[in-house]
């Protein structure tokens, strides 16, 4: 869930009179992660932001937020593999794990341990309508699981859905959660390395997302390498700059068609969020044929 323009307005609103200057310091947005029964708020302050004004904030925050337990505050850049943070807590108490509620889907996780964010739900929608009737589809770097059970939910004519994740606590919740959502059968959680682990559906899917923009183009073989072959579907998630946004997703793409006697015709490319200042989180959806 995302703030709402006129919360946040409401919240400089609420907080002007008591920071005065400082209120500058109010963060433009943040993630509420969740749901009506408890909620963690994740909060990206500015850099020089006093104490007081972050304690001022997730008070007024939680005031607002009824169901939000919990304030954090970013601490750090997402590092690792595993795509994780840092947080500091500001207010509230209570554990971590949370069940966030996304278009139907229930997502136990913990935000600490794993990678989430409530702000890729339209994209996960987006992919997950574009799931035709008995396909097989593979989705690498799962997470929890928010892609895969989404194109599960939205697609019940799926013929597998199989999602590897490489982090333990991550793949744990994704079990979880196929229990949660009723999809066992359908949703296949695999605990490793694409490397390694997509090599069971080598020339077996007929689709194939890609959610890791820092470095999905170093898995590009394997996904070839998983479409049937008469071809499929890729979706392609890579960071671009605002200058050029989708030139280096496009050549990728082709040269890993051309290594391997394929075409590739682009069905659509967009920008899926501001990741920093000018670069953003760019998907291409490619669907990959033999070459005639
Ligand atoms: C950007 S997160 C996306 C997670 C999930 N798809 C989502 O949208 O919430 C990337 C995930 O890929 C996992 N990962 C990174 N390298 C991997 C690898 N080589 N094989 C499998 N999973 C990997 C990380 O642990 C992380 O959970």
């Amino acid at each position: 869930m995302r703030l709402r323009a006129g919360v946040r307005v409401r919240l400089k609103e609420l907080l002007k009179e008591a920071l005065g200057e400082d209120v500058k310091y109010v963060p433009s947005s943040f993630d509420i992660i969740g749901s009506r029964e408890g909620a963690v708020a994740i909060l990206e302050f500015p850099e020089g932001a006093p104490d007081h004004v972050k304690r001022a904030v997730a008070e007024a925050l939680m005031r607002v937020h009824r169901n939000v337990r919990l304030v954090l505050a970013k601490a750090s850049e997402r590092k690792g593999a595993f795509r994780l943070r840092e947080y500091e807590v500001i207010a509230g108490e209570g554990g971590t794990e949370v069940v966030h509620v996304e278009h139907g889907v229930k997502l136990k996780l913990d935000p600490t341990k794993v990678y989430f964010s409530p702000r890729e739900a339209t994209e996960r929608v987006r992919v997950a309508s574009q799931v035709k009737p008995g396909e097989t589809v593979m989705v690498m770097f799962a997470g929890v699981g928010p892609y895969a059970l989404m194109i599960a939910k939205k697609q019940p004519l799926v013929e597998k859905v199989v999602a590897i994740e490489l982090n333990p606590e991550a793949y744990r919740y994704m079990v979880e959660n196929v229990r949660l959502n009723k999809l066992e059968g359908k949703v296949v959680p695999v605990l490793g390395d694409v490397r390694t682990e997509a090599k069971r559906w080598y020339g077996a899917c007929d689709r194939v997302v890609m959610p890791l923009p820092k470095g999905a183009h170093e898995f590009l073989d394997r996904a070839f390498l998983c479409l049937k072959p008469g071809g499929g579907v890729i979706h392609f998630y890579h960071w671009a700059p605002e200058r050029d946004l989708f030139s280096e997703a496009f050549r990728l793409l082709e040269r890993e068609a051309t290594l391997r006697g394929m075409s590739v015709r682009i069905l659509d490319a967009r920008v899926v969020s501001e990741y920093a200042p000018r670069i953003y989180k760019v998907c291409v959806d490619a669907l990959v044929e033999p070459e005639v």
